[in-house]
């Protein structure tokens, strides 16, 4: 059966010591049931440090939430897959809707990045996600998997069974505003399903599909008690260990 995780993202939050005493705080504080996996997703600086003071224990990895598609050269300010790989870094959260509005990055470039990233030995955590305009036109559905189609439905199998998937839809994200869990469990559904026609049905019900969007304590319980709702990349609620210890203890156990 298929992981439950907590996935934080902490964007472009946090100096050294704030995020290094906060991966510490996480750490020591969560109470990680069996089957359960907590990924923090730091900012560069931090990954050496957050990777070394998790590593003993297993049910914590470390996440770059960037790289870039090339293994090596003349790209300023950029980061290659084999360094962060150097430094014990696991995941790379890639297709973020902040990547893809800010830094323009488009399907094909996230697919470019997310092979690099399995390349190299890594797991990308796999981000897609409608706008309110496309929800409130009725056609979320169709965008989705637009997005899966052109980010990661050409994967081998081997490959593809490696991908996190985090729904996230654009509207929810850092408004307060989160997806009811009936909203969430449907478009979760519409994604396993479509993994399921494109693979088959062990590899769409072995896949781990989170939600994001304002995930926070008070409705973590509930959207991940849905059916197809594998856990959360949680923002906001990452960057306190008061908010993402609770959201962490929220997961269900899974015994195989
Ligand atoms: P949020 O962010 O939890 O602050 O809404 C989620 C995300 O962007 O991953």
């Amino acid at each position: 059966m298929r992981q439950k995780i907590a996935a934080g993202n902490w964007k472009m939050n946090k100096t050294f010591d704030d995020g290094i005493s906060l991966v510490k705080d996480i750490v020591n504080g969560a109470e990680t049931k069996p089957g359960t996996l907590v990924i923090l997703g730091t900012p560069f600086i931090h990954l050496k440090e957050a990777v070394q003071a998790t590593s003993y224990n297993d049910q914590v990895k470390i996440a770059a939430q960037n790289c870039h598609q090339e293994t090596k050269g003349a790209y300023t300010g950029e980061i290659s897959v084999e360094m962060l790989k150097s430094i014990g870094v696991e995941y790379v959260i890639l297709g973020h809707s902040e990547r893809r509005e800010y830094f323009r990055e488009s399907n094909e470039r996230i697919a470019e990045k997310i092979k690099a990233v399995l390349a190299g030995g890594l797991k990308p955590i796999f981000c897609c996600g409608e706008s309110l305009e496309i929800r409130e036109e009725g056609w979320h559905v169709r965008y989705v998997k637009n997005q899966l189609k052109r980010g990661i439905f050409d994967l081998s199998e081997e490959d593809f069974k490696k991908v996190i998937i985090a729904y996230e839809p654009i509207w929810a994200i850092g408004t307060g505003v989160t997806a009811s869990p009936d909203q969430a469990q449907e478009i979760h559904k519409e994604i396993r399903n479509a993994i399921a026609e494109q693979y088959n049905d062990s590899i769409a019900n072995a896949t781990s599909i989170l939600y994001g969007g304002s995930v926070k304590p008070a409705n973590a319980v509930e959207l991940f008690s849905q059916a197809d709702v594998d856990g959360g990349l949680v923002g906001g609620a990452s960057l306190k260990a008061e908010t993402f210890l609770p959201i962490i203890d929220a997961l269900p156990a899974h015994i195989s």
